[in-house]
């Protein structure tokens, strides 16, 4: 098995050649740049955000002439694809974060400045060009005044306002959500447990402990209910028995007739099927009503423009069930900063920041928009948010615009343990392709432009790339230990203190 893993990861990645290339590029180091020469004043840039976007600008834009101010919530940068595995305790939550402070302070050795300012940005004034920021609730206010800005604060979970989600409903966008729900598993495993002692009196309880629902079925509620099955396949039953492992019921709720919207039909049927085979009840086509502590109420998905008949018979046909935790994984949607600022500038979609081609805000003076939280055209990944970070921190640096250009690489998709689907592009277009051919990667895609590989080289082709991309060597032991640990110790069952 290693050794054929061993062979297969370097044939993937020559087959994919410019894909991989490309995917790898989209999270290189810091450029080497050496200034113009000139004592002009130095231009004051804040970045707004500590994520994917704003950390690619941030490498780029770092050069002697500028004083740059990161301000964010948020102390570390989150590699947002490991944050499933690390809710199940695959991973650790080290692995996937990186301190802030290391990587500004590492901007600081090539700018006039960098300084990082732990704090929540709320508004925004572009004729007087400074951000209104806050450290805490009290209201203590930061005012910074800034030549360029970079508003990079990404999205956040989208409740749609369905009553009971946003109160009773657990979320998959931040650290802080993976150390919640991994402890939330773990303690419904320890009551669960508890409870058993009695037989079968409490043998409800136990059940509805033990139901886990995910709302959603884009690439998180995927991902996650992947990582959840093979938790409760591998390390429950060994530690818990098969009592409870086998009572554990995962089920994936998905209001469209398909999973996984971002990818070809034919992959989402794999991912449909692999999650089946572990046992999670996949619903699509159902759409989730109500949340409340304990219950969630779901019903059949109406069309578009559904009649009143349709609505009632839905409704009729609506169903409450128990539950023990419910994690929200339903699409994402604007923070109140972002929304804030296109209202006062008359924009009419409130769900991001309209820009041009340039990435500059509609509307704005030297205010540029990026990652999630623009209304770019381009889909909400990490791909588009690092690539649309380094163009925007180039064309700050050399201080000349032009047209960002995005290169799709490809999507990956982890489905637990030693399987996952992937949809690569494929350079030089389908025609000059033996080597996919080779391999026995199949077409997809509107023109059959891409190459789709599943199971265990989809895997091994995520874990290597994502592996690959992390930003230290430390977070790079630390992910290496944490797999090497899961596989031979199991994951960690030791419930956050
Ligand atoms: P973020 O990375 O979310 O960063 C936003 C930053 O802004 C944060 O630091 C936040 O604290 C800060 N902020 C928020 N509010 C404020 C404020 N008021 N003032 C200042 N700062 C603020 N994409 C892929 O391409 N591949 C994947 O495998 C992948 N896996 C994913 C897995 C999960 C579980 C999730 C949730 C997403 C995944 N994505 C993936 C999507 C990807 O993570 C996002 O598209 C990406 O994070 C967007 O980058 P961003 O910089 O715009 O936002
Ligand atoms: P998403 O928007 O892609 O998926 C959310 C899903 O929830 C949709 O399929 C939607 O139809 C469904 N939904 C909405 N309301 C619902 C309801 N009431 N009941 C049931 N289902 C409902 O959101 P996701 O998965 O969080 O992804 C966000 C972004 O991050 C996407 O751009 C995605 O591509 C990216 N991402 C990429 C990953 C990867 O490449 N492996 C992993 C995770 C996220």
């Amino acid at each position: 098995m290693a050794n054929a893993l061993k062979k297969l990861v370097p044939a993937i990645g020559v087959a994919a050649g410019g894909s991989w290339a490309a995917i790898t590029s989209f999270n290189d180091d810091w450029d080497d740049y050496t200034p113009s020469s000139g004592n002009s004043k130095p231009e004051k840039i804040v970045i707004l955000g500590s994520g994917w976007a704003a950390l690619n600008a941030l490498r780029k834009c770092a050069a002697p002439s500028k004083e740059i101010v990161v301000v964010s919530p948020r102390p570390h940068f989150l590699y947002t694809p490991l944050l499933a595995s690390s809710s199940v305790g695959t991973i650790t939550l080290r692995s996937a974060t990186e301190p802030l402070r290391a990587l500004v302070e590492r901007a600081a050795g090539r700018a006039t400045s960098a300084t990082f300012v732990r704090a929540d940005a709320r508004d925004i004034d572009v004729e007087g060009k400074r951000v209104l920021a806050t450290t805490d609730s009290r209201g203590m206010q930061l005012e910074l005044s800034y030549d360029k800005l970079i508003v990079a604060v990404g999205s956040q979970p989208n409740t749609f306002g369905i009553p009971g989600v946003a109160e009773h409903g657990m979320f998959m966008k931040e650290a802080e959500d993976s150390t919640r729900l991994h402890s939330r598993l773990l303690s419904n495993l320890e009551k669960a447990a508890a409870l058993s002692v009695e037989g079968d009196k409490y043998a409800k309880e136990i059940d509805r402990l033990l139901t886990v629902f995910v709302v959603g079925g884009g690439p998180t509620g995927v991902e996650l209910s992947a990582e959840l099955a093979d938790f409760a396949h591998s390390d429950v039953a060994k530690i818990y028995g098969a009592d409870i492992s086998e009572r554990i019921k995962i089920v994936l709720v998905e209001v469209m007739p398909r999973l996984l919207g971002p990818f070809d039909a034919s992959l989402a049927e794999v991912a449909r099927d692999h999650l089946v085979s572990k046992g999670v009840e996949v619903r699509t086509g159902t759409a989730v009503t109500h949340v409340e502590a304990r219950d969630v109420t779901c019903q059949p998905s109406l069309p578009r423009g559904a009649t009143p008949e349709q609505k009632k018979e839905a409704e009729a046909n609506s169903q409450t069930e128990e539950m023990g935790c419910l994690v929200w994984a339903a699409g994402i949607g604007a923070r109140p900063l972002v929304k804030k600022l296109a209202q006062k500038l008359g924009q009419s979609d409130m769900r991001g920041l309209k820009v041009d081609e340039d990435l500059r805000v509609l509307g704005t003076d030297g205010v540029y928009a990026i990652g999630d939280c623009a209304l770019s055209g381009f889909p909400p990944t990490a791909q588009v948010a690092a690539q649309q970070g380094k163009h925007v921190g180039r064309a700050i640096r050399d201080g000349s615009d032009s047209k960002f250009v995005y290169h799709h690489a490809g999507s990956l998709c982890c489905l637990g343990s030693s399987n996952g689907i992937a949809q690569m592009v494929v350079p030089g277009g389908s025609g000059a392709n033996n080597v996919w051919d080779l391999l026995g990667a199949p077409a997809v895609g509107k023109d059959g432009e891409q190459r789709s590989v599943t199971g265990l080289p989809a895997f091994a082709l995520w874990r290597s790339l994502y592996f690959t991309k992390l930003l230290s060597t430390s977070s790079k032991m630390s992910l290496g230990g944490d797999w090497i640990n899961a596989h031979i110790w199991g994951r960690d069952i030791q419930e956050p203190v």
